[in-house]
């Protein structure tokens, strides 16, 4: 197996193994190694089948069912993240966030598999949240130390609801006007890895409505400032996919974005999450 940086800060493509193939304790143990390093993981031209997929998301953690979006018709744990070439609305994922972050467990990771790509565009970019926090002001940083973020399910919900033409024409299954969405969800603003003591920022501008503590208007500016400072270009990554894709990232350590520049084409991956340590764990101690 071969690592290679794909920039000086985040990602690597990892060369030499076939991950249709049976993975070995210690290949295993290689690759969490890999990504609690690098953050982001990609292979190229895998071509993995749900079954291939589902046992590369285990080595990272225990996949999961999350709710909202409605799964493939074959895997209730996998999603199928689809735009059709006639969809003309907005992007799934289009602008900077870690999955799911507003529900109670939110993923670790993901995994997302190329099956069909638009023949440019539809690149992916990542940033790195360990050096987020890392690099941010003495001041920010004492503002958001032990301090939580609160998280809600937009897109989902009633009350910040996207208008009726922005949603996409059906092509991804959600639930949407759910008022549960709309529940508020307390996360810490920046999270402590248990076992490292590793910081990361943990804040993102689609779920992300106000800090504790103050109020949506207060703390719009901070979270727009944040999103500035998180995604400066020395913290990220752009992936071009290829055929047969397959790209393993941290979402406690990174935020994505899916750039949406392939109007005309047809583009279809398909995603699990899997679950790590419970974000209470995540929690610096006192
Ligand atoms: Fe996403």
């Amino acid at each position: 197996m071969q690592e290679d940086p794909i920039t000086g800060t985040i990602g690597a493509e990892i060369s030499g193994i076939d991950l249709k193939g049976p993975i070995s304790d210690d290949l295993a143990a290689t690759l969490r190694d890999a990504l609690s390093r690098r953050l982001v993981l990609v292979f190229r031209g895998q071509h993995l089948d749900i079954a291939a997929q589902k046992r590369l998301t285990g080595v990272f953690g225990t996949p999961v069912q999350l709710p909202y979006i409605v799964p493939t018709d074959d895997d209730p744990q996998v999603v199928r993240v689809l735009k059709e070439a006639d969809d003309h609305s907005g992007t799934f994922g289009g602008d900077w966030h870690s999955d799911m972050s507003f529900v109670a467990e939110p993923p670790a990771g993901s995994v997302l598999n190329a099956l069909e790509l638009p023949p440019y565009g539809g690149d992916t970019l990542f940033a790195n949240q360990v050096l987020a926090w890392d690099h941010l002001s003495p001041g920010l940083r004492e503002l958001l130390d032990g301090r939580d973020a609160i998280h809600v399910g937009k897109p989902y919900g009633v009350k910040w609801a996207p208008p009726a033409e922005t949603q996409s024409k059906g092509a991804i299954k959600m639930t949407r006007l759910d008022p549960e969405a709309d529940r508020e969800r307390f996360h810490p603003a920046v999270l402590t890895d248990p076992a490292t003591g590793r910081r990361s920022l943990y804040l993102n501008p689609i779920y992300v409505t106000r800090l504790d503590g103050m109020t949506e208007a207060e703390s719009r500016p901070l979270i727009d400032a944040l999103r500035t400072h998180a995604t400066r270009p020395e913290f990220c990554m752009r992936l071009r996919w290829t055929p047969g894709t397959v790209v393993v990232w941290d979402n406690f350590a990174t935020l994505h974005y899916a750039v949406n520049d392939y109007a005309g084409h047809r583009r279809e991956l398909l995603r699990t999450t899997f679950a790590g340590r419970p974000i209470a764990d995540w929690r610096a101690a006192a």
